[in-house]
């Protein structure tokens, strides 16, 4: 209760820790209620990313928006900080950046646990799940239920898929009586349900992992469903279990021309080790889906380590017409240890998914949304030119919250890569940048503060290769304080990684080792806390 009332102004001239210890004491005081510390003040919480108020969240569920609401729900453990039976927790905004908080939507019931799955409007009460005289047409769940008694007596049929509904905006839920409306046929991994609408043929679409593929459903009402065909073995990566799928259309371009973009998320072998997210680029004719790549292209959708289990959001508003994205900022390989005390993980920001021609090549791009933009305070542009072998962009005397994100633009002159290294007074630092021998971004973060909680997590991270020929870099860059996320190349190279300083990273320069690369453009901006 006591925390709604802190308002905490940010003055970037004054140390804002100070500020906030003083805010804080004075509202406790004030309101007398000394007890409670607001959880969001933590250390290692993101201060512009969602995260839990407490306890263990992984995938991003349910993304529907609704009569000026985005929600967000997602899979949830209300009693622990490590994984155990699933809940759909559930957040709106407004504005894609702040979230409210709402009570949980799915509850674990006879049937197991509530997996991840996804949300849809269905306008015209195709489902009958509404009464005739609907205020709100119904928003229904299709989700996984996960029988846990199913592993433990070797069975294999303990993943099914079943539909909730609301029909008051998501508030309250109601479970479908004759669930599971996709029963399993002896599939072990055999989960996450997306639906969407396809427009052109006028039919419910479900596209479902199924251990090394997909399978796609087409339904009229939601609850009869029929398997039309199977994509995936053989293509792309094929590190196993195969899990949370997303189909959609985008156009190229903005071109009237539109492909298929089909999202994958693998649990195992992805690029840089544990889970990641795949994409593939190709067409639906209502029944299949085929691979305009041949089947030994691999495509990811974020280079780094932690961006999984990513779906997009339903029913974005007609006039807006944007794919919006959102991802768990996390990878499976230590996700259940990293050293965070009352809650574990958050979400990559929200981005915006686009097709791109590079070359010959259709790539998905991706970039935060434009309303991350209201996260700024105040901007500082930097000196353009020719970059000393070392130059400070925010020195030690700096004060700042350690909330940034940076634009810029640089000429590599010739084979000089670049490197930009953010630090902390104790020494801890990431490194991130452009190798040019080999033709990729990486991530750094070795020395990045606590990383003994896992031997899968410290290290540097490599993006693919794919342009060889980079001469001039444009970045775009969002620290918050425990991740950074970065976009090159106007979105085709996505990184997102989470680190763990015992301080804010608040100093940052950049480095190039044969002094030649020069500086087109930069700014940084410094940014506001969302809680
Ligand atoms: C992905 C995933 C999903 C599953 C959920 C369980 O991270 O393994 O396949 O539905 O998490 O929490």
């Amino acid at each position: 209760m006591c925390k709604k009332f802190f308002t905490i102004s940010i003055d970037m001239r004054l140390d804002l820790s100070i500020r906030i210890l003083i805010s804080l004491s004075i509202a406790l005081t004030f309101l007398g209620c000394s007890n409670e510390i607001d959880p969001y003040l933590e250390e290692h919480r993101p201060q512009f990313h969602f995260s839990p108020q407490s306890h263990w969240m992984n995938d991003p569920n349910g993304l529907v928006y609704y009569d000026g609401e985005y929600h967000l729900f997602y899979q949830y453990y209300p009693d622990s900080t490590v994984w155990g039976p699933m809940h759909w927790g559930h957040a709106i905004s407004t504005d894609l950046i702040h979230w409210e908080h709402l009570p949980i939507a799915l509850y674990p019931d006879e049937l197991g646990y509530i997996f991840s799955g996804s949300a849809v409007i269905d306008w015209n009460n195709t489902s009958g799940l509404a009464s005739d005289q609907y205020v709100h047409p119904p928003m229904i769940a299709i989700f996984t239920h996960h029988d846990p008694d199913g592993p433990k007596n070797e069975r294999d049929d303990f993943q099914v898929q079943s539909i909730a509904y609301s029909l008051d905006k998501g508030r309250t839920w109601e479970k479908y009586t004759d669930n599971p409306v996709i029963p399993n046929s002896d599939i072990r991994d055999f989960r996450d349900p997306k639906v969407i609408w396809d427009e052109e043929r006028s039919q419910w679409v479900l596209v479902l992992a199924a251990g090394d593929r997909i399978m796609f459903y087409t339904s009229q009402n939601l609850i009869d469903w029929n398997l039309v065909s199977e994509f995936g073995q053989g293509h792309g990566s094929q590190g196993r279990p195969w899990e949370c799928p997303d189909l959609f259309p985008l156009s190229i371009d903005d071109s009237s021309v539109t492909k298929w973009v089909l999202i994958v998320s693998q649990g195992q072998e992805a690029l840089n080790g544990g889970s990641g997210t795949q994409y593939f680029v190709g067409d639906w004719d209502g029944k299949n889906f085929t691979n305009l790549n041949d089947s030994t292209t691999v495509l990811w959708l974020d280079h780094g380590k932690d961006n999984y289990a990513g779906v997009t959001w339903s029913d974005v508003h007609k006039d807006d017409n944007r794919r919006l994205f959102i991802g768990w900022m996390s990878n499976w390989q230590y996700a259940q240890q990293v050293p965070t005390v009352s809650w574990r993980s958050a979400m990559t920001l929200p981005r915006e998914l686009s097709l791109k021609t590079f070359e010959d090549h259709v790539r998905l791009i991706s970039n935060p949304v434009r309303e991350a933009r209201s996260l700024r305070l105040s901007t500082t542009d930097l000196k353009t030119g020719i970059l000393s072998t070392n130059t400070h962009l925010i020195d030690k005397n700096n004060q700042n919250n350690g909330l940034f994100e940076i634009e810029m633009r640089m000429d590599l002159n010739g084979d000089s890569g670049v490197e930009l290294l953010l630090a902390n007074s104790k020494g801890e630092r990431v490194q991130f940048g452009y190798d040019v021998a080999s033709g990729r971004y990486y991530i750094d973060r070795t020395f990045a503060g606590k990383s003994d909680f896992s031997k899968d997590y410290a290290g540097v991270h490599y993006s693919s290769s794919e342009n060889n020929d980079v001469q001039v870099i444009d970045f775009k860059v969002y620290v918050d304080h425990s991740s950074i996320e970065i976009f090159a190349e106007q979105g085709r190279v996505a990184m997102t990684e989470i680190f763990f300083p015992t301080e804010n990273f608040d100093q940052l320069s950049i480095s190039s080792p044969q002094g030649q690369v020069e500086l087109l453009e930069g700014r940084i901006h410094y940014l506001d806390r969302i809680w």
